[in-house]
């Protein structure tokens, strides 16, 4: 089965659950440092022209459009797009779509970013393609996703929080999650016929108690009655392990998120 193949479901994660705007905060206190270096280094600036597909709580596409200001225009785009309202008064465009069914604008934008999105789709490739026909000739792709293996690796112990990591994970899987999203987003980045197509992956220490660990306890709130009620881990371990992650004196890695770059072809129709 080619990687274009593999079955996947639907969104795993509720846009509605009354503590997802906290859980995607958190999840930009973790990785909105690292993607805003990546935008300084791809030279996104003034004029520039840019699409922010799964825009979760908006803090990419509030940065972008510090970066490209007046004279640009961002386009932040979701399923769910409450937690985007407020960056209208900033000059973005909120769009709501869902890139499964929905239509994105074709040939409009210099670059198209995307963290942590594709991986949670059921036909990857589709998606990548649609945000591809979203770049002018010439434009930007940029895909940021996990290989979630390392999560969790500390010092603590050899085995600290992997039984919680495997459980949730494993439940992720079936809901349709990729664990090693940033490596298909390398492999759709050479299907779709990129250029200058390039990869790499950074991760995060995590102290116990700060913003970046409330990211990891409110997946866990999250996954917690489906991981009962599979009968993987009961309550008790699951309060244990999240008075583990407020403990400050533990330390972990986060995932490994992979940046995937790639420039559409110029004097091209279609990709
Ligand atoms: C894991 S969150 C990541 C949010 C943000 N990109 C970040 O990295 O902080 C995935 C985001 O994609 C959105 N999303 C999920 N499925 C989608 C779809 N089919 N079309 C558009 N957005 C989708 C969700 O609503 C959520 O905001």
């Amino acid at each position: 089965m080619s990687f274009s193949e593999r079955p996947a479901k639907s969104y795993v994660f509720d846009p509605l659950w009354d503590q997802e705007t906290e859980r995607l905060a958190t999840n930009e206190a973790i990785w909105d440092p690292g993607t805003a270096e990546r935008f300084d280094r791809l030279g996104v600036g003034a004029g520039w022209s840019v699409l922010e597909v799964g825009a979760g709580h908006g803090g990419t596409a509030e940065r972008l459009a510090e970066l490209v200001g007046p004279a640009g225009q961002v386009t932040a785009a979701d399923l769910e797009t409450g937690r985007l309202v407020r960056l209208k008064e900033k000059g973005v465009e909120v769009l709501q779509v869902d890139i499964t069914t929905g239509h994105l604008p074709t040939g409009q934008y210099d670059l198209v970013h995307s963290r942590m999105l594709v991986q949670h789709l059921p036909d990857r490739v589709a998606a990548v393609r649609k945000m591809v026909a979203a770049l002018k000739p010439g434009g930007l792709l940029f895909l940021e996703d996990t290989d979630s293996l390392p999560l969790f690796r500390s010092v603590v112990s050899e085995d600290f929080l992997q039984d919680v990591r495997q459980a949730g994970y494993g439940l992720m899987r079936e809901s349709g999650h990729e664990p090693r999203g940033g490596h298909y987003d390398l492999a759709a980045a050479l299907e779709c016929g990129l250029e200058d197509v390039s990869a790499e992956g950074r991760t995060v220490m995590v102290q116990g108690g700060s913003p970046q660990a409330r990211h990891y306890q409110l997946w866990l709130e999250f996954m917690r009655p489906r991981v009962v009620g599979a009968g993987l881990l009961d309550d008790a371990r699951i309060d244990e392990a999240l008075a583990e992650m407020a403990d400050p004196a533990n330390r972990w890695l986060s995932q490994i998120l992979i940046s995937t770059y790639g420039r559409r072809p110029r004097g091209t129709g279609q990709p």
